[in-house]
């Protein structure tokens, strides 16, 4: 059979699609091939969300043709995901050597398409239509890692942790995110759906599942078939019709309450979810961390800046004072919360003022970990035409300023854990160090640590912290609870 190696940029949920897609061909016996150049079928799955990333694809894929096309002519080309939605067709009149151009709602169909290209009943295949139900059609998983089966069908051993996705697509629109046009309409599965998917992966050692989404907050209210979603056979309480956004603090919103039905599953530790959407963050959902043990102390909270001109500008739907508000509320309901965030500089429009207001957010907030963005226009997109593109060497150097600030604060807070006693959950061996060991905090930071062996992966250890580096941190051997 043949094998194939799928290369996958941007975010998570593109390596959900790309893990799913190899499950898919894994079941039809395809083999996964350790790297691109043992590969029968070459797919970068890919990104859309800064045209850095789509140069890098695409730069990619021309290096591959280039090669491939000279030695081994036979070999599968495709680009799978965002960029291949937005741009479709474009990409093979670009690059001939291409033969599948698959986007987001299509993942589900790429076993088949690629049969049809490999046995030369097809030449070239652009499939990057809408397709109803797709929402629900990431679902296989490889749970045995990205290499095949030995010769002695001895496998990798099992990964602990697993992303769920539960939704597609983003209606918020925001002005500078190309998201809802790759993406398309929020489309939510329904709560049984992902119930049953989660308790598979619990049933097969699963402990950590991560449920994924482009705006998860935002899970049930639009489209799908999660409002009919019954849990074992059940109707759920309270699913809410769509628009009740002003509900009362009592009521759950969809997202709260599939939140409770994962957390009823037994043998799972640990609930996470990304990525959110601040203006979902309700009473519901923070009375949710306070109430459910098996929801870990971490938030990803995009706040893209810490300026309320911009934040307008930029279609958020939040003002620096209600973010702030739901900072303070999710510490008042646990304590030692770790907080993430995105953050865009350089948005049409910014001026120093605006910038230095995000500067003093991100001290005011004490972020534990920032991902910053220069600002990057995607066409299509409102901001892409707003007046007042702000200079790439200004952009630049706003990105350097606060990537200084965020690592003095990022530093300051990982040096609090020294000395202090964690839980983690044992993902595996380090990846840098085989022979040490790595796994996560609940707040979500990476804790590397030696005298446990690959017996401890999926186990939840305490850990002393001895020593702090650049956002890891580094538990002593003699003090692991073993
Ligand atoms: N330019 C720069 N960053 C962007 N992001 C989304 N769109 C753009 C853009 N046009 C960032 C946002 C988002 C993260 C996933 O990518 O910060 O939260």
């Amino acid at each position: 059979m043949p094998s194939v190696f799928i290369k996958t940029y941007g975010c998570q949920m593109n390596e959900r699609d790309s893990e799913a897609v190899a499950a898919q061909l894994v079941a039809k016996g395809y083999t996964l091939a350790p790297s691109e150049a043992a590969a029968d079928v070459i797919l970068l799955n890919t990104c859309g969300v800064r045209d850095f990333a789509e140069r890098k694809a695409i730069g990619k894929m021309q290096n591959i043709a280039a090669d491939v096309r000279k030695n081994r002519p036979d070999v599968v080309l495709g680009f799978l995901g965002c960029m291949a939605q937005s741009r479709g067709q474009e990409l093979i009149d670009r690059l001939p050597d291409v033969d599948l151009v698959l986007g987001t709602q299509k993942f589900h169909h790429a076993a088949d398409y690629l049969d049809e290209i490999l046995a030369g009943r097809r030449d070239k295949i652009v499939d990057v239509a809408a397709e109803p139900g797709s929402e629900a059609t990431i679902r296989e998983h490889l749970l045995y890692g990205n290499v095949a089966r030995n010769g002695d069908g001895h496998r990798p051993p099992l990964q602990v942790t697993a992303f769920v996705s539960i939704m597609q697509g983003c209606n918020q629109y925001c002005t500078f995110c190309i998201v809802p046009y790759t993406r398309g309409e929020e489309r939510s599965r329904g709560i049984a759906d992902i119930v049953a998917e989660c308790r598979q992966l619990v049933s097969q050692g699963v402990k950590e599942i991560t449920l994924l989404g482009q705006i998860v907050t935002s899970y049930g209210k639009r489209g799908g078939s999660s409002r009919e979603a019954k849990v074992d056979g059940r109707e759920p309480e309270n699913f809410l019709p769509s628009t009740l956004d002003s509900r009362p603090s009592t009521t759950k919103s969809p997202f709260v309450q599939l939140l409770d039905a994962v957390h009823e599953i037994e043998g799972l530790e640990r609930i996470r979810f990304t990525a959110p959407h601040p203006k979902g963050y309700g009473d519901d959902l923070i009375e949710a961390y306070a109430r459910l043990p098996k929801l870990v102390e971490s938030a990803h909270l995009p706040v893209q800046s810490g300026s309320d001109r911009v934040l307008k500008l930029m279609h958020r739907g939040y003002t620096r004072e209600r973010f702030l508000g739901i900072v303070k509320k999710l510490r008042g309901a646990r304590s030692d919360i770790g907080i993430t965030t995105d953050i865009i500089v350089g948005f049409p429009g910014e001026t120093e003022d605006d910038f230095e207001q995000t500067l003093s957010l991100a001290r005011e907030v004490q972020f534990d970990n920032a991902y910053i963005f220069k600002y990057s226009p995607r066409r299509d997109t409102p901001a892409a035409g707003m007046p007042g593109q702000v200079p790439l060497k200004i952009r630049e150097e706003r990105n350097h300023r606060l990537l200084e600030t965020i690592n003095e604060i990022g530093r300051r807070k990982y040096d609090l854990f020294i000395g202090r006693r964690t839980q983690i959950l044992v993902e595996g061996p380090s990846k840098k160090n085989p022979a040490r060991m790595t796994g996560r905090t609940r707040c979500n930071k990476i804790v590397v640590f030696d005298h446990a062996g690959r017996e401890h992966r999926g186990q939840l250890l305490d850990v002393k912290i001895t020593r702090a580096g650049s956002f890891t941190l580094y538990g002593d051997p003699a003090i692991v609870n073993l």
